[in-house]
This record gives C-alpha cells, structure tokens and sequence, in this order.
C-alpha cells in the first residue's frame, strides 16, 4: 500500500494521461471528494455525465449512479472503483414488483427516483431525483395517476408538496430510515439555535414538513437534496446547522462555509457503500480501468427516454 499523498499524486497524473474525469457523490469519503473534479448530488452527477467531453468517467459513488452515466454516455468508458458498492433504496424493488404493480394500475405514469437499477428505469415513464421530484410531479398532467417508486418518504413528501395524490411504493433507504423524529427531536434540544436541514429520505421527513409549515416555531427546518444542503448553507444567515443525512455530506458543508458549525442528527447515518471507494481502489481503477459499468443496449435505449425527460425539465 503508498502512502496517501502518492496515491493523490499518481491518480492526478493518470488522469490527466487517459483523459478521465472524476465525479463523486456528497457522501464519499473526504479525501475521494477532495480529488475529484465534480462533487454532487445525483442531479449534478448525472448532468456532468452528460456534459463531460472526457473520454472515461470514473464514478465514486453507488452502482446506480454509475449505471445512469454509463445510459446518458453510452459511448463513454464508465468505472466504478468497488463493485459491490450497491444501494438499498435501489433494492427495495425488483422488476417483477413493478411489473406486476404496472400490471394492477395500467393507465398510471411511473415516476422512478433515480436510485433504482437500470432495469426499473428502463420500465418507467419518468426519472427524478430528491431535487426535482417535486418539478417532474407538476410537469405531468393533473388527470393522470401516479405510481411514485421505491421512496415511501419522498413520494410522500412530493405528494404533499404537489398536492397530488400518489400511489407511493413502500420503499426506503436503511440510513434515511433510521433518522426518525426521536434523533431529530433530541439534537434539536441539544442545539436548539441550529437550523435543520432533512433530506426527503429520511423518516422524520415527513412530520418536519408538516411541523414546518404548521408552526412558526418550526420555519427553520428545511427540506433538501444533498447539494440543496451545500447551496443552502453558503447563503443562509444562521451559524449552526443540524443536519439528517448521511454524515460524509459534512466534509461538503465545511468546505463551502468553515465559517459555520454542523452536527449530524445521528453520528450513526454512514452509507457503508458510499464508504467503500478508497484512494487505493479509485488508483486501481483508473490505472487498471476497471470495474467497467456495462448497460446492455436494449435496456439502455429504454432507460434513456425517462432520464431525458426528467434532465429536460431541471
Ligand atoms: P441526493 O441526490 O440528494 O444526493 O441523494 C442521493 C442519495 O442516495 C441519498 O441517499
Ligand atoms: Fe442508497 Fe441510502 Fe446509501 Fe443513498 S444513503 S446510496 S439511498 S443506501
């Protein structure tokens, strides 16, 4: 094993060799946003992906993040440093279940977040992500039904935001899940001038909606996507944040705004996949350029059309 600065160094060169751009996800590890070109949220992960004039992109992040580079740059060589690196929100549905549920509600459009696999997507009408979920509901027409999948709380959180009625599949991500209205309500009275930022995943979500618009006392929580979070925090006024979502976003916040203060709702909120990039692993797969993400053609084509439509109206 090199020492860290060595793996820095060479990844630096190696990518300026094979012309290769490197795009991370908010939750990675410290030192693999720090070498990375483009650090983001899903949405800005995938607009990178369609912009980059590289010729390989290698992703740090989930296998779904990945895999929607790969369908939006099919030309592009796409690698993932750990394989395994997988997401549970992705698996909380399998083709069959949303061919069946399709099967049940045959009229209805399919509204997919983007951590789902190539395959779901491929049977979707239209992705969206935790920052445009809200824009992709509106854009359809008021007449249609809706199959919102796999996030029970953003569909919920869209439904309410839209004022639609969805049909919500019962989904969830194991971190988000956990951080419920007992952590929140307890790091609120340990911080209680912090405002509160709660990504739409997490189980509190929902109830935060509400009690920040019902109570006056509660206008200082917000709702947001992970780099919703990193935007949000550079402009606003406050000095300390509470926030509920996976910690590695906190390396993000402190780059933005030093300035300011951060508590995780729960220290216990890590992404075991997202922590599985090192910079041992990403040097291998730059040097070696594997793992290569693979999307067969024909589900490829299929999966483009609701990734278009959603990059199409945010
Ligand atoms: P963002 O798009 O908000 O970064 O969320 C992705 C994700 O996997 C959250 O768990
Ligand atoms: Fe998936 Fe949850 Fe990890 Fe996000 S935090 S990548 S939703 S398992």
């Amino acid at each position: 094993m090199l020492e860290k600065g060595i793996y820095v160094e060479q990844i630096k060169k190696l990518k300026r060799k094979k012309n290769a751009v490197i795009l991370a996800h908010n939750y990675e590890r410290p030192e693999i946003q720090d070498l990375a070109d483009f650090v983001g949220d899903s949405l800005g992960l995938s607009q990178q992906a369609s912009r980059t004039q590289a010729k390989i992109i290698v992703f740090c992040g989930v296998h779904f993040m990945a895999e929607t580079a790969k369908i939006i740059s099919p030309h592009k060589k796409v690698l993932i440093p750990d394989v395994e690196a997988g997401c549970s929100l992705a698996d909380s549905i399998s083709i069959e279940q949303l061919k069946k549920w399709k099967k049940e509600n045959p009229d209805a459009v399919v509204v997919s977040y983007v951590n789902t696999t190539a395959e779901i997507k491929a049977e979707s009408d239209y992705c969206c992500t935790s920052s445009n979920a809200v824009q992709v509901i509106n854009a359809i027409p008021e007449n249609k039904e809706i199959l919102f999948l796999p996030d029970k709380f953003l569909g919920n959180y869209a439904a309410a935001m839209t004022g639609r009625e969805l049909m919500v599949w019962d989904g969830c991500c194991h971190v988000h899940e956990k951080i419920g209205d007992i952590d929140l309500n307890a790091a609120q009275s340990k911080y209680p001038n912090a405002e509160i930022l709660v990504h739409p995943e997490c189980g509190c979500s929902s109830s935060c909606m509400l009690k920040s618009t019902l109570f006056e006392d509660c206008k200082n929580i917000k709702i947001f996507s992970t780099s919703g979070m990193v935007n949000y925090v550079k402009k606003s006024y406050a000095l300390e944040f509470l926030i509920a979502t996976e910690t590695g976003i906190i390396h993000q916040l402190k780059k933005v705004a030093p300035e300011k203060l951060y508590h995780p709702v729960s220290e216990d909120s890590i992404c075991e996949y997202m922590k599985l990039t090192t910079l041992e692993k990403l040097y291998t797969s730059i040097q070696n350029e594997v793992f290569e993400v693979v999307v067969p053609e024909r589900i490829a084509k299929k999966a483009l059309i609701p990734i278009k439509r959603m990059l199409e109206i945010c």
